[in-house]
């Protein structure tokens, strides 16, 4: 077969081979075998050296013919796959399928809890009160009646910075703060992170607090008791039963601690014939501690105990968290595990 022969076989055999591709990578491979530098039309060009001078131009002007041609032929049949593949894509599309639904993310249960215990209060009349995380240690215990060798500063064990310093071990250094800076009446609530040398399957080192304060004249028992009944009563239903046990608190004179009838038994302190796990058969789950402000801590903060009373609560938001929305594990609000958190309400 002569050059010019070989030359005018190009077509009918690229479009053979084109046949005989699928993929985008095999449409190159026979691109690169016609007409890349070293392909089947290069090499034919190259020989044309050896024709004579006047058999060049016709074969000059061939060649030019059958790479047009060629290109149109790759053209053609990339045109004709990118076609099949849409093709392919529509037959094997199911319109009926639902669509992906977009995750727009969600508030941490613990986030919800502090925001729903703190807009009770703030309809109540409260204001939001904060202070930071590392605290002197008058404002987390000393102005609140733990002198440095009171033994209620064993009940915490702190994580110290310096001999002053420390990571506060709950927020009622809130409740100091405010009352240094702020003169009577006053009504505050202060929500915030608190740290404790503690880690086990029901501690965590860090967790969250919430404090409250009250302090006017002639603030009394009944408006603790009133108050936080309400509150109660407005983030687990109105159905819920509370009482007021006597306790202690270092703060606090006289010291109550508030239970709320249980969450999971109704009070009963049963289900279906078995003890209450939540509850562990009692009927009742402590809530939070309270009590009337010691007259220690106004004098500490510069109040005159004869003038004000008021009263003081603290509460744990895991706990709240964990009954509010039935937790098991208190580590689950620790674990970013996004198919925990995505389950709770946006
Ligand atoms: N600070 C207490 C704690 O961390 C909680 C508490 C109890 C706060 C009684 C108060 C209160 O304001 O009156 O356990």
């Amino acid at each position: 077969m002569d050059l010019l022969e070989q030359l005018n076989a190009l077509p009918a055999q690229l479009k053979e081979r084109l046949a005989q591709t699928s993929t985008e990578a095999e449409l190159e491979a026979v691109r690169v075998d016609f007409l890349g530098r070293k392909g089947k039309l290069a090499e034919l060009m190259a020989q044309m050296r050896n024709l004579t001078p006047e058999q060049r131009p016709a074969f000059g002007q061939a060649a030019n013919a059958v790479k047009t041609s060629l290109i149109e032929l790759f053209e053609a049949r990339l045109a004709q796959q990118e076609q099949e593949r849409e093709a392919a894509f529509i037959a094997g599309f199911d319109p009926s399928l639902p669509g992906r639904t977009l995750w727009n993310g969600s508030l941490h249960p613990i986030t919800l809890a502090m925001e729903e215990v703190c807009s009770v209060f703030r309809n109540m009349g409260y204001e939001i009160a904060g202070g930071p995380e590392v605290e002197t240690d008058f404002n987390c215990f000393e102005a609140l009646n733990m002198p440095p060798e009171h033994p209620a500063r064993d009940m915490q064990d702190t994580l110290y910075i310096t001999d002053r310093v420390l990571l506060r071990t709950h927020t009622s250094s809130v409740q100091v703060r405010t009352m240094l800076k702020r003169k009577p009446p006053l009504a505050i609530i202060g929500p915030g992170k608190v740290y404790r040398r503690d880690s086990d399957v029901t501690h965590t080192p860090m967790f969250h607090q919430i404090e409250g304060l009250l302090v006017d004249k002639h603030v009394t028992m009944a408006d603790l008791r009133g108050t936080l009944t309400a509150f109660v009563r407005a983030v687990f239903g109105e159905k819920t039963r509370v009482r007021f046990r006597p306790s202690f608190f270092p703060f606090t004179e006289p010291s109550v601690e508030v239970d709320m009838s249980c969450t999971q038994c109704g009070g009963q302190g049963h289900v279906n014939g078995q003890p209450c796990r939540v509850c562990k058969g009692s009927g009742w789950l402590e809530i939070l501690g309270s009590g009337m402000v010691d007259p220690a801590v106004f004098t500490a903060v510069g109040y005159d105990p004869d003038e004000v009373t008021g009263f003081a609560f603290g509460l744990g938001v895991e706990r709240i968290a964990m009954l509010k929305y039935g937790l098991t594990d208190l580590r689950m609000n620790f674990e970013n595990d996004v198919r925990f958190l995505h389950q709770f309400p946006v």
